[in-house]
């Protein structure tokens, strides 16, 4: 089993990643993870951070000679803005973030000490996490990749550059669609036989996890709803060359919670970003006075940001379900058991 831990605040001395049960003899390659890092802070409408961090990934354990060696994989990713004891406090909850129910239910009243945990921030070690399991799954030639689909409601790119810009100006935020896919999965990645093996509660949880994804879909997701069924399955075909195979992905790679090993197709609506520069009203937790919302820094728009991150969790996901079903504590032992599956007669 891959399981992962993240600790580390926005503002504190860095972000911290523990990645745990990956095999041994994979070759680790740190620049990968600093180029898929440098992804997830660049896209048109990030704002001021992304030119104070450049963010670089530093391995503290579970490696010796560039390769895996089974134990705990520690990644740091150090904050070039640490300065978490000199910030001020906050007593205006921002909508749409965790400020207002973090202070009531941790017990505080400076809301500093949610916002800085729960800040997007976190997603650079979730991030370097999917990078990691990206180097396993490439082993295997699965690839993953994103694109966006819209963003405040325009598709292409001239468009949404002009509707940022607006935004922008406006001192307002914009959220959006994105899609993910994952190429050349095998047949039986996670399973029907129980609810929490189903892949695609998995994968949807994992993409719902990000701070401000709304709404996950697979394949035609919400449209199914509208069509018969004898036209949306995947009608399916045989021949001595394709082996199994289908002329439609409308179920996005998935059927019964397991891959069918069609392209994996997920899509996911990013909010609008909660920090919003025209602040929105709000209440002084200490006064009880209406006020308006902190702005803290923020990005007009983060949601090709927010496809890589989706790519990292999804890579976390898929790497996990590869273990399961192929599992062992090499990477040698694992090639052996996935080629043996493979080669199967079917
Ligand atoms: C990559 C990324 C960057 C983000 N940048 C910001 C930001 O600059 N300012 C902000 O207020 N929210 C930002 N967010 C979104 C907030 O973190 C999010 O609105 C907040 O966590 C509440 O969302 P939730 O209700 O889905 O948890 C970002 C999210 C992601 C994934």
């Amino acid at each position: 089993m891959l399981r992962f831990l993240t600790a580390g605040e926005s503002h504190g001395k860095g972000l911290v990643a523990i990645l745990e049960g990956m095999v041994s003899g994979l070759n680790l390659d740190v620049k990968k993870i600093d180029l898929e890092l440098i992804r997830r802070q660049g896209g048109a409408g990030r704002g001021g951070r992304m030119k104070i961090e450049r963010d670089r990934a530093e391995i503290l354990s579970g490696v010796k000679g560039n390769k895996t060696i089974g134990s705990p994989i520690a990644v740091l990713i150090k904050n070039k803005d640490y300065k978490i004891e000199k910030l001020p406090a906050v007593y205006s909850p921002r909508p749409g973030h965790a400020d207002l129910a973090g202070v009531l239910k941790y017990g505080f009243d400076d809301i500093r000490c949610v916002l800085e945990r729960a800040s997007a921030r976190e997603t650079a070690a979730r991030t370097a996490v999917g990078a990691i399991c990206k180097m396993l799954l490439a082993e295997f030639k699965i690839k993953i990749n994103s694109s966006i689909c819209q963003i405040g409601g325009v598709y292409n790119y001239s468009d949404i550059k002009r509707k940022i810009n607006e935004a922008k100006k406006n001192k307002d935020t914009l959220g959006g669609v994105f899609e993910v896919r994952a190429f050349n999965l095998p047949i039986g990645l996670g399973s029907y036989v129980h609810c929490d093996r189903r892949l695609d509660g998995r994968l949807s949880a994992a993409v719902m996890s990000i701070p401000a994804v709304k709404a996950v879909e697979i394949g035609l997701g919400f449209g199914y709803a509208g069509q018969f069924g004898s036209g949306v399955h995947d009608a399916i075909y045989y021949d001595k060359k394709h082996n199994f195979y289908r002329k439609t992905n409308n179920a996005g790679g998935l059927e019964g919670g397991v891959t069918n090993g069609q392209p994996l197709v997920i899509r996911a609506c990013m909010k609008p970003i909660s920090t919003v520069g025209n602040a929105l009203p709000s209440v002084n937790m200490l006064n009880k006075k209406a006020s308006k919302a902190a702005v803290e820094r923020y990005d007009t728009c983060a949601v090709e940001a927010c496809s890589v991150v989706a790519e990292a969790v999804i890579a976390f996901e898929l790497a996990n379900a590869f273990l399961e079903k192929f599992g062992s504590d090499s990477l040698k032992e694992l090639s052996t058991n996935y080629s043996n599956y493979i080669k199967k007669d079917r």
